[in-house]
């Protein structure tokens, strides 16, 4: 039987790569020297676009694809695929949501716990010789029992809000609508929420509705104790803002798992002491990547085969 012919846009682990290949007749845009020669090549063919949240797949690509049908996102942000392209052409979308969800919140709280307890500069401390040298680290901030706003309440951020519930945490959060929570205040104003938070948490999707959803404003809410710490997506914030206000020390600090631009940093990060810096790694363990891979092949396999979709974007 003839492999349906899928434009692949990034790399995947080899566990993906070798029953991708099998199943498919794989063109990898990322590895040809030419892209636009691939997609004018092949283009034409192409039944199925593989891409990853952090990639997407722009309106160019989709139209280069007249005969497309689906586009599988590796991941649950799907903010970078042109979904008004997507669905003027009735092609479907899938993500892989559900999956990533708690190793997602375990790094959201893990770059929380890090950046308010300066666990990174306390390594080096340690490591250097300067504890013996130069003495004590000095005190940081206390989390337990804190005020914690959390900026989107979807499946991640609920479940950043449960973990923190163990830290005895006063949790607020903001959504388009009340949710069914064990207590939590609900404060739909970004800038409110800001404002009653030592601590607020970025877990928003990207859309329009949340491009820069924090702003000068907020920052200013936050304020010079606050600390904030982004596992969404670059848009969510506006960077020269949050840039302007670590600067000046108008907010406490930053930990940040995205970036405009990425995996090009401003360099202006660079030499901020009050941030701690992550590589877009809130997904990245072997177990989870494993079964975003897996709901990956799974959509492609049913859509081929003609059975329902294990999770299509709505
Ligand atoms: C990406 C993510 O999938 O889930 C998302 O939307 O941003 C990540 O988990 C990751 O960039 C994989 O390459």
């Amino acid at each position: 039987m003839t492999k349906p012919a899928i434009l692949q846009v990034g790399a995947y682990p080899a566990w993906d790569q070798q029953p991708l290949d099998a199943a498919c007749e794989v063109h990898r845009l990322d590895l040809a020297p030419d892209r636009a020669a691939l997609l004018a090549e092949v283009g034409p063919r192409i039944r199925a676009i593989a891409t990853r949240g952090d990639l997407g797949a722009d309106a160019a690509m989709i139209a280069a694809c007249p005969a497309l049908e689906l586009i599988a996102v590796y991941g649950v942000g799907y903010d970078g695929v042109d979904m008004a392209a997507a669905r003027a052409r009735g092609i479907t979308v899938t993500n892989t949501p559900g999956v990533l969800d708690e190793d997602c919140a375990d790094l959201g709280v893990a770059m929380l716990l890090a950046l308010a307890r300066g666990v990174v500069g306390a390594e080096a401390w340690a490591r250097s010789g300067d504890w013996a040298a130069k003495g004590p680290w000095p005190l940081q901030r206390r989390v337990w029992g804190a005020r914690v706003g959390i900026l989107g309440l979807g499946r991640i951020g609920r479940a950043v809000a449960t973990r923190l519930a163990g830290f005895g945490m006063d949790i607020a959060y903001a959504a388009r609508s009340p949710k069914d929570t064990p207590g939590w205040t609900f404060v739909p104003d970004p800038v409110a929420l800001a404002a009653r938070s030592d601590f607020l948490i970025v877990t928003a999707i990207a859309n329009a509705e949340t491009r820069h959803i924090v702003n000068a404003a907020v920052l200013a809410a936050l304020g010079p104790e606050g600390l904030l710490v982004n596992i969404s997506r670059a848009q969510n914030i506006d960077e020269a803002a949050l840039l302007a206000a670590l600067e000046a020390g108008s907010i406490g600090g930053a930990a940040l798992d995205v970036f405009e631009g990425e995996p090009a940093l401003n360099p202006r990060f660079r030499s901020l002491p009050n941030v701690l810096l992550q590589p877009h790694h809130a997904s990245g363990t072997v177990a989870t990547r494993r079964a975003m891979g897996q709901l990956v092949r799974d959509n492609i396999a049913a859509h081929f085969a003609g059975r329902p979709l294990l999770t299509p974007v709505p």
